[in-house]
């Protein structure tokens, strides 16, 4: 199988919402899936392993899947540099897992749901989970980082399919979800991030797909958005733009 590609921008995105989030997602996982170091974790579409590195601080075996190289290979340096020996990875879409049918017992799949087949995702998830087994599957919701949005509109009409409107959120596999699990709950989490100055804020937007997909068709969009970041700044004293987190929690009963 040739890996698909991966957005190199993305591998610094994870640094942002470290320093400018109010608070972190990993414990908001963690307080979803409730972990147990007998637990086996799975991570699919797990980038650079974010996620996956956390849950291994409490779980006994914790498996990575993703179908791009580069952020394994990301993921397998701080592995070795760190010498950890509970994690590891296949480098497969989170269509067709080579594991054995109920081995699992957690499973999350963070903002990679809309970029893979659903239904097959979400049946491989069930066919995974033991009896008793929880998954969370995260995405973002209608109106998340709506003041970045509003920034970016504010210079630039073209907004990338992941930022349009609820593309990315969690709760439209909702139905999909309810024909494959017994137990399907909606949740939403709200993650603030502010950022003191026009340099911060344009550090993270620079690293964004909206950025990435827009700054071709409008000239010197950057310096153009730092203007009206700077206007916002004035206004409000900081910039503040709210993620809204949604998603589903799923268990097999
Ligand atoms: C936006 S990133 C999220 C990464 C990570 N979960 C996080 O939150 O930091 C989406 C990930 O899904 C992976 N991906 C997309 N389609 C996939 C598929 N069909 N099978 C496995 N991984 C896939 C991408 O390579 C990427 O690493």
């Amino acid at each position: 199988m040739k890996a698909a590609a991966y957005p190199e921008h993305w591998l610094e995105t994870v640094r942002f919402h470290r320093r400018f989030a109010e608070h972190d997602l990993n414990d908001w996982l963690c307080e979803q899936l409730a972990p147990q170091p007998h637990h086996t974790f799975l991570d699919i579409g797990c980038g650079t392993g974010e996620q996956l590195l956390h849950f291994a601080s409490v779980c006994r075996r914790c498996i990575g899947v993703d179908n791009a190289e580069l952020p394994l290979r990301r993921l397998a340096a701080i592995v070795q540099d760190q010498n950890i020996r509970n994690v590891e990875w296949l480098c497969c879409p989170g269509e067709c897992i080579s594991l054995d049918d109920s081995t699992v017992d957690l499973v999350a799949c963070n903002f990679a749901l809309p970029y893979m087949n659903a239904r097959q995702v979400l049946s491989e998830i069930r066919r995974l989970l033991t009896n008793g087994g929880r998954s969370i599957i995260t995405g973002y919701a209608i109106d998340n980082v709506a003041e970045m949005i509003a920034i970016h509109r504010d210079r630039c009409p073209y907004v990338v399919p992941g930022y349009i409107n609820g593309f990315c959120d969690a709760a439209r596999f909702a139905d999909v979800a309810e024909h494959i699990f017994s137990r399907v709950e909606q949740r939403t989490w709200t993650n603030p991030m502010r950022f003191p100055g026009v340099a911060d804020f344009m550090q993270y937007y620079t690293h964004t797909d909206l950025y990435m997909g827009a700054k071709d068709m409008v000239e010197d969009l950057e310096k153009s958005v730092a203007a009206t970041a700077q206007a916002v700044l004035s206004r409000d004293g900081e910039i503040r733009i709210t993620k809204v987190i949604s998603a589903l929690y799923l268990a097999k009963e």
